[in-house]
């Protein structure tokens, strides 16, 4: 099977779709499954192991769904957007069926969690109803919705970590690939449904991490990214080694692979990242110096209420730490505009932090509040509408200009790149990442360059989202 994989990042809305698997080669499957992913970078990997589990059982993926026995979305509960986008969807398929009555279509991941049964029973639009730790019993789901019963399993596990399942790879570019490291989140942000999407955090064995990313190492990929909601709380026993394996120590295993594999991780919790992973980024070239540390707000009174246990100093004092430690690392965050209560202060205070930690980059949402979460219940959602957007247009125009700066920043400076592929503008262009996550372009000329080689380029310009160079 020809597997290769893609960078995704976290939504919906910071991608502006969902993504399709076309899959790989068809080996000798009996029938066709077709994937639409939504939501964060866990979901695409969930939906590589939900591969796993359907080829063992002789479903190959299409990219057409217009030929395909089982429809799936693995849907992110995390704005009422995502939500609304798949239930669009839905109805599509829905009348897809009409036409092919036996097309099954199921919904999996954390709207499936957060709903549960209301699919089937309120609004009969799926056959399939499967939360985030039930794929394994996938299967078996199947075979009672073609029997005309409804497949649901939405039971969450306390030790569930697919640890075993070696992932297929989907929509792959064969150069960057996300391994899951840990699931579900222990941290009660009060805006955040995850918690009652996904459970309670587990972390993987850290022996199945590593076996997973030498596999892909010795497939030719270059860059793994260790996924997880709080990476930084990674913490596993090894029981067989006698040893216990920190993030720190895990990031070491992975980075000592080999030195072409470059390392990345996703998300940390500002609260939990220490000193320690810092001096380990430090210790390796492979390790990428780019961390995405996640903000929220800039005002400690917001920050309290959504119950992010730091305050604006504590978070600017981190910044401090991992430039002092990792200068020159790149750092991006995530921004909620409009939480409840949130005065033009708050607001303020959030700009200002954002120039003081000059992001490159962030991802910025306005508040959607989410049934269930502790705002939900405790909060009133009183930030009108309008003014919401007129906050989150301030944060983006002024995160544009910060890109933008951080970008002028580079130019004359020389930078390693991993090539991925192609430019999108142009095929005569190499389109690649540096350390620090930022996008790099350049002409391929006569160089004989590949996909997946490390290339040296001298940034010569830039837009607020590129960089662009040559290679020396
Ligand atoms: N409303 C808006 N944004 C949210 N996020 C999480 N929950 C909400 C919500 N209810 C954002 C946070 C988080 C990112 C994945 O999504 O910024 O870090
Ligand atoms: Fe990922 Fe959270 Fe969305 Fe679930 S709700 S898909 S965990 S971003």
């Amino acid at each position: 099977m020809s597997e290769t994989l893609s960078s995704r990042t976290h939504d919906e809305e910071r991608q502006g779709e969902a993504y399709v698997s076309t899959g790989g080669e068809p080996r000798a499957h009996r029938k066709k499954f077709y994937i639409e992913s939504y939501g964060c970078a866990m979901n695409f990997a969930d939906s590589e192991i939900v591969a796993s589990i359907l080829d063992e059982r002789g479903f190959g993926p299409t990219g057409n769904y217009l030929e395909a026995d089982l429809v799936l979305l693995n849907t992110c509960s995390i704005r009422e957007k995502a939500e609304q986008t798949v239930r669009n969807r839905l109805h599509l398929f829905r009348q897809v069926k009409r036409e092919r009555p036996g097309m099954l279509i199921g919904v999996l991941g954390c709207m499936a969690e957060r709903l549960k049964g209301k699919f089937l029973e309120e609004e009969k639009l799926v056959d399939l109803v499967v939360g985030p730790d039930a794929y394994r019993t996938l299967p078996g789901l199947i075979e009672e919705a073609e029997s005309g019963q409804q497949g649901v399993n939405v039971l969450l596990s306390r030790d569930e970590t697919y640890a075993d399942i070696s992932p297929v790879r989907l929509d792959s570019n064969g150069v960057t690939g996300f391994v899951s490291i840990m699931r579900g989140c222990n941290n009660m942000c009060s805006f955040c449904v995850v918690p009652f999407t996904r459970g309670r955090e587990r972390s993987r064995d850290a022996a199945s991490i590593v076996r997973e990313c030498a596999d892909l190492f010795e497939r030719g990929y270059r860059e793994v990214t260790l996924l997880g909601q709080n990476v930084d709380s990674y913490y596993f026993v090894d029981e067989a080694q006698d040893e216990i394996v920190t993030f720190a120590k895990l990031l070491e295993k992975v980075a000592l692979i080999d030195p072409a594999l470059r390392v990345r991780f996703s998300t940390s919790h500002p609260k939990d990242i220490t000193d320690e992973v810092l001096h380990t980024m430090a210790k390796y070239d492979n390790i990428c110096k780019y961390i995405h540390l996640p903000v929220q707000s800039g005002s400690t009174r917001v920050l309290q209420l959504m119950n992010r246990t730091y305050t604006r100093e504590w978070y600017m004092a981190k910044v401090d730490r991992i430039l002092e430690i990792l200068p020159g690392c790149g750092i991006s965050s995530d921004i909620i505009a409009g939480f409840c209560t949130e005065t033009e202060e708050d607001h303020q205070d959030t700009l200002e932090l954002m120039r003081y930690a000059k992001y490159d980059m962030s991802y910025m949402f306005f508040y959607s509040e989410r049934p269930g979460t502790l705002a939900a219940r405790r909060y009133q959602d009183d930030v009108p509408e309008e003014v919401k957007k007129r906050r989150l247009d301030e944060i983006v125009k002024l995160q544009n200009r910060l890109s933008l700066e951080s970008n002028r920043r580079d130019i004359g400076k020389i930078c390693t790149v991993l090539i991925e592929g192609d430019s999108k503008k142009s095929a005569a262009d190499w389109r690649g990442r540096n350390s620090q996550n930022k996008v790099v372009v350049f002409p391929k000329g006569e160089l004989g360059l590949q996909k997946g080689d490390y290339a040296q380029v001298r940034v010569e310009d830039c837009t607020g989202a590129t960089l662009i160079g040559k290679v020396i």
